[in-house]
């Protein structure tokens, strides 16, 4: 139920005074953790996979958890790639089911990095997700035990911000100012007069990346200044080492007592994180405000005009290939008819990211040549329909007549 369009979470944040901590996953813990955190301190929240990361875990087991978890909760939650190094990378996040994605150029030149910039807007913006992009750079161990990201910050200069989103419309900007990611040992000496002219200039809302080792007053004065996003995972990745250490010290050698333990810290630290924001107690005033993010099944059913098995397979084989690499394409599935007096014996169930796609889809050159050359020609008895998915409705916030119907037909 409870999966939102990330622009209207942040733009409520923005507009509201406050922040939207966004806490990296890279566990089924982890996971369970930040849920049960969001939904206790009644929190929107955004779960964050990284790519740097994506060596800790199978990516798509992953994804397919997050996502679910997403659309179970009962508060709005946002899910997040963040740091992607390619348009491959944006794609694939898309593909699993991230409604939002940062692209991270930030250490080539100003012009290389509004160039690929753009060319990943362009293409996300086609399937309705929104993009944040990052000017200037933000030193620190992105990767951990990984190889340390050159030493030195570059600050985001006022006129490039400006000059970046004019050019290519990226839809919110990570900035650097001072915050380092990871551990550090000295405190962060952070320049607010310069995110305060960053902000003049424009406009949106500005994301902080390295939460970690921020102290409280930092943070709300980061949220004076117009963030309305914050990324945060160290800090509950070295509270979950300290813990299982801490247990097994102490004679603990349960795997369910230590993760159990763990999972309550994180969700703890996180709690504490969404208070500090003040993004704590929002969930219900942002759900209104909100539009639910919903897929869109692309369904077509049709009749062969030919009975050649030889040239209905190679046309179903080569769909389902070519479809499934097309920007905002989802699943592509291929379904034969149990019946066989049907009217029409097989189907594609194609689904988008959003119904933005609809249109990217009709036009995308291998959408074309795939229709032209394979699908029309033997394809001309079909009906086809657009269904928006909302299969993530939540039965217990039905009206007591729907959910009394529901019960009387399954019984
Ligand atoms: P920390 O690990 O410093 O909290 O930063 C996380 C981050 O910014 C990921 O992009």
């Amino acid at each position: 139920m409870a999966m939102v369009h990330i622009k209207d979470l942040l733009y409520h944040a923005y507009n509201n005074r406050y922040a939207v901590g966004a806490f990296e996953i890279v566990s089924l813990d982890f996971l369970q953790a930040v849920i049960d955190a969001a939904e206790k301190a009644r929190s929107p929240v955004i779960l964050n996979i990284v790519e740097p990361h994506f060596g800790l875990y199978d990516l798509e087991s992953l994804m397919t958890a997050v996502v679910n978890a997403a659309k179970r909760a009962s508060v709005p939650v946002a899910v997040h790639m963040d740091h992607c190094g390619s348009l491959e990378t944006v794609q694939t996040a898309i593909r699993l089911g991230c409604n939002s994605v940062m692209f991270d150029a930030a250490t080539e030149s100003f012009p290389v990095n509004v160039e690929l910039t753009r060319n990943v807007v362009t293409m996300a913006h086609a399937c309705g997700i929104p993009v944040e992009g990052e000017i200037g750079y933000v030193t620190g161990f992105a990767v951990e035990n990984g190889e340390p990201q050159p030493e030195a910050p570059v600050y985001t200069s006022i006129e490039e911000a400006k000059a970046y989103i004019d050019k290519t419309g990226v839809d919110f900007l990570a900035v650097s100012i001072g915050t380092v990611h990871g551990r550090t040992k000295t405190k962060h000496r952070l320049d607010y007069t310069r995110l305060s002219r960053i902000q003049e200039k424009v406009n949106i809302p500005c994301v902080i990346h390295g939460g970690t080792g921020l102290t409280d007053r930092q943070f709300h004065k980061l949220i004076d200044h117009g963030v309305a996003k914050i990324n945060y995972y160290t800090v509950l990745a070295d509270a979950m080492v300290k813990k299982v250490q801490a247990n097994i010290n102490r004679g603990e050698i349960s795997y369910q007592q230590i993760f159990a333990e763990v999972r309550e810290t994180i969700a703890k630290e996180v709690q504490r994180c969404m208070q500090l924001l003040n993004s704590a107690g929002r969930a219900a005033e942002v759900l209104i405000q909100c539009q639910p993010w919903h897929n869109v099944e692309h369904v077509i059913v049709y009749q062969p005009s030919t009975d050649d098995q030889g040239i209905i397979q190679e046309m179903l084989y080569k769909g389902k290939q070519d479809l499934s690499k097309i920007p905002g394409v989802l699943d592509v599935q291929i379904g034969r008819s149990v019946d066989s007096n049907s009217r029409y014996t097989y189907c594609w169930l194609i689904r988008f990211a959003h119904e933005d796609v609809l249109e990217s889809y009709k036009n995308h050159p291998t959408h074309v040549a795939y229709a032209d050359q394979y699908f029309r020609p033997i394809a001309a008895d079909r009906m086809t329909t657009d269904y928006e998915m909302i299969d993530t409705l939540d039965w217990r916030e039905m009206p007591s007549h729907a959910s009394a119907a529901r019960v009387a037909h399954s019984t």
